[in-house]
């Protein structure tokens, strides 16, 4: 089987939703897609592994790791890699993504997305491990941009500035978090359109959404929310920048009945589709 096109709307796949996915749903509600995490399904004759193929007959998957750690010092870990391209050539993803962070050093893993210094010597460091990656696993590689609560002194750019380098040069490709951008500039202060805008419109392969918690002085990636009103307004934005681009809801914490986050994802079904009518007729 080959990779089926990924268009649409789509949901991050959690286990408490394996059950009503497999039931018939509605057509005009249903996801048009799964992503997955890659790191739940990497143990061949698992039952997760049982679940998903099961649920792939109905749905396109993308596969979305977590522990690659594209910046870190340490080298890249070959074998999770040989791992991770086992399971595209099973399940042929549309494609496959991780974050563009570090999540450890010294061989010890932190169990977080941390954000990269933007410089010069970070670029350098990034590019030839991207190609190694993306050699290994005989397809681009989709980077994610984090959410942050620290930059760093050494910082010679603004992330967004870094990000269109780093695409540029690297011939990765984008998964735009849009919420990530909102929380982001609001714990550092930058403008998030402005972000957008730097983005390259043909890089951009997925967005995702999600919600966070706002503790007034910080915002706090938790995707354990709906999505907020000033995330819509800067995803109804984005979608006029760059056209329709497949967009997808994380929910990792407080999951709701499937239902319910069908509903969420027919707000950016119905909000894409406004702002589309309107982007293709100034086409
Ligand atoms: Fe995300």
């Amino acid at each position: 089987m080959h990779a089926r096109p990924i268009e649409g709307f789509g949901l991050g796949l959690r286990v408490e939703h394996y059950q009503a996915l497999a039931e018939p749903l509605d057509p005009t509600l249903r996801p048009q897609w799964l992503e997955i995490i890659s790191e739940n399904y990497l143990v061949p004759g698992g039952k997760p592994l049982h679940h998903l193929e099961r649920l792939r007959r109905d749905y396109p998957v993308v596969m979305h790791g977590v522990s690659l750690s594209i910046g870190s010092s340490d080298p890249l870990d070959r074998a999770y890699l040989r791992e991770l391209r086992a399971l595209a050539e099973r399940l042929e993803p549309g494609w496959v993504s991780d974050h563009l962070c570090w999540g450890g050093v010294d061989h010890r893993r932190l169990h977080d997305l941390l954000p990269l210094p933007y410089t010069e010597a970070t670029l350098r460091h990034l590019l030839p491990r991207i190609a190694e990656v993306q050699e290994l696993l005989g397809r681009p590689l989709v980077l994610e941009n984090v959410s942050s609560y620290v930059r760093y002194a050494q910082d010679e750019m603004g992330e967004a500035d870094f990000i269109a380098e780093l695409l540029q040069r690297s011939g990765a490709q984008l998964l735009l978090d849009v919420n990530n951008v909102y929380v982001s500039s609001r714990n550092h202060g930058f403008d998030p359109r402005a972000f957008i805008d730097a983005m390259p419109p043909e890089r951009v392969r997925q967005i995702h959404l999600a919600g966070h918690e706002d503790q007034g002085e910080l915002l706090i990636d938790t995707h354990d929310h709906p999505i907020c009103d000033a995330v819509w307004q800067l995803y109804a934005y984005t979608l006029q920048r760059l056209g329709p681009v497949p967009t997808m809801i994380e929910r990792d914490d407080h999951i709701p009945p499937l239902p319910e986050l069908l509903q969420e994802l027919d707000l950016a079904r119905q909000l894409s589709r406004r702002v589309l009518a309107g982007w293709q007729e100034a086409a």
